[in-house]
């Protein structure tokens, strides 16, 4: 008896540990708060920053040229619910000079008070192939779309860290799940912001600190506009498989998202799907969340099996179509052979594609097996585990370095 309460026991609190990494944090209160949006006057942040001043928030705009942030400023004011609202502009290049970014923070800071919520929306995407891709190309993406997060980050954690309380949003994009053809370049800018946000996460969430990516998809704005005169023609046919957003709905969702502290902020159904399925061992910050991921990805594990060589994720065929022939079917999901009945495997948009569920001759054989279904649900577990021991080393951490600070102090 004695042992089968102990065993109940550890059981429960295994259960404990393992959903700790699912605790939802508290929402941040954005009336009265300091939000910063880089990239403010123009497109998605400007969109972000009506919306946070639409809830009560104070606005900082930063971004280089001064004409369009004081005509952002203007549009934005037309939208305040009191008249205690600020916004302010700061002219500043957020990719060059780390000191720079740092003393037009700190000046923002003593205006309209400690920094609530950082927005790192600067940035910019240039395409082409790779080898027409000037090697300059790939630094000047790189320094504005990962340095330029990294230096507003860097200049406002320290304080977000002492006051307990923050939020850090980076705007990647869907070209930062997956790799895109024409976007050698700017996908890797934004897969980068993935990592810093997945290492920086494990490093502030102790301190109550949240980090959210937004992955936005195609969205209607000057950027997108710029993005799309040189485009080469396999990059814009892709783009043209999904529908072009609308930048007010992609900022409503972002900033629901940083204000929850969600880790991951996805539009649309294609949005969500592609989140489930590059979700890897990325931080949740809901039950809900972790248990969709594990199901969405154990239902879809054997959809890739679909893919043609030379398709892209989004189910756009670049290379010729594949012609089916009367080969042998084969059994592995991966195989490259098409079988009979398989569907049509190009122009397909993306949830089209997922949504194909083949069979050859009623076998449903390109459906996942239970011991799949078992294993793709017991491998997101154990990343779960693996998470909530990483958090709790990063909290023993925190707490024996406090002990020995306060041991310090009064020796
Ligand atoms: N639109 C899309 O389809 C889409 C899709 C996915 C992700 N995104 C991402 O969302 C973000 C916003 O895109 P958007 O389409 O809204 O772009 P946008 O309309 O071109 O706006 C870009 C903003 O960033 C500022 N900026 C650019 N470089 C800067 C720098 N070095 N220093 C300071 N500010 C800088 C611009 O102002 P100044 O030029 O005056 O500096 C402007 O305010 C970008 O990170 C983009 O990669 C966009």
């Amino acid at each position: 008896m004695l042992l089968l309460a102990a065993a109940f026991l550890v059981a429960f609190v295994l259960l404990l540990y393992m959903v700790s990494p699912l605790i939802s944090p508290k929402p941040l209160a954005l009336p009265g708060a300091h939000v910063v949006v880089t990239g403010g006057s123009s497109g998605i942040g400007k969109c972000i920053a009506i919306e946070c001043y639409k809830q009560g928030a104070f606005i900082t705009l930063v971004a280089r040229n001064e004409d369009k942030l004081l005509q952002a400023k203007k549009e934005i004011e037309k939208h305040s619910i009191n008249d205690k609202q600020v916004v302010l502009c700061i002219s500043v290049d957020v990719s060059q000079d780390y000191s720079q970014v740092e003393n037009v923070i700190k000046q923002a800071q003593e205006k309209l008070g400690p920094v609530d919520m950082l927005v790192n929306c600067a940035g910019m995407s240039l395409s082409g192939k790779f080898e027409d891709l000037e090697v300059s190309t790939f630094e000047r993406l790189m320094s504005v779309n990962y340095l330029g997060s990294v230096y507003p980050s860097r200049a406002v954690i320290t304080t977000m860290k002492e006051r307990r309380v923050g939020r850090i949003v980076f705007v990647s994009s869907q070209a930062g799940q997956l790799g895109l053809f024409g976007f050698t370049a700017y996908s890797s800018s934004k897969f980068a912001i993935r990592g810093l946000a997945e290492a920086l996460q494990m490093e502030v969430k102790p301190y109550n600190v949240y980090v959210t990516v937004a992955y936005p998809p195609d969205t209607d704005t000057p950027g997108f506009a710029e993005e799309n005169k040189t485009k080469p023609l396999e990059t814009r046919l892709i783009s043209e498989t999904v529908s072009v957003c609308k930048p007010e709905q992609v900022a409503k969702q972002i900033v629901k998202d940083a204000i929850q502290g969600n880790f991951n902020s996805s539009i649309g159904s294609d949005g969500y799907m592609l989140s489930s399925l590059t979700c890897g061992m990325a931080p949740v910050t809901s039950i809900t969340e972790g248990l969709q991921q594990s199901r969405f990805r154990t239902s879809l594990g054997k959809s890739e099996g679909l893919m043609a060589p030379g398709s892209n994720q989004l189910g756009q065929v670049v290379a010729p179509p594949v012609t089916q022939d009367a080969g042998p079917p084969s059994r592995g999901p991966h195989s490259t052979h098409p079988r009979p009945g398989a569907p049509e495997r190009h122009h397909c948009s993306t949830l089209v594609f997922l949504n194909c569920r083949p069979t050859w001759h009623g076998n449903p054989q390109w459906l996942p097996s239970t011991t799949e279904v078992v294993t793709m649900g017991l491998f997101r577990t154990i990343a779960l585990f693996y998470l909530g021991s990483f958090d709790s080393i990063v909290r023993r951490c925190m707490m024996q370095r406090a002990k020995s600070e306060v041991a310090d102090k009064t020796a």
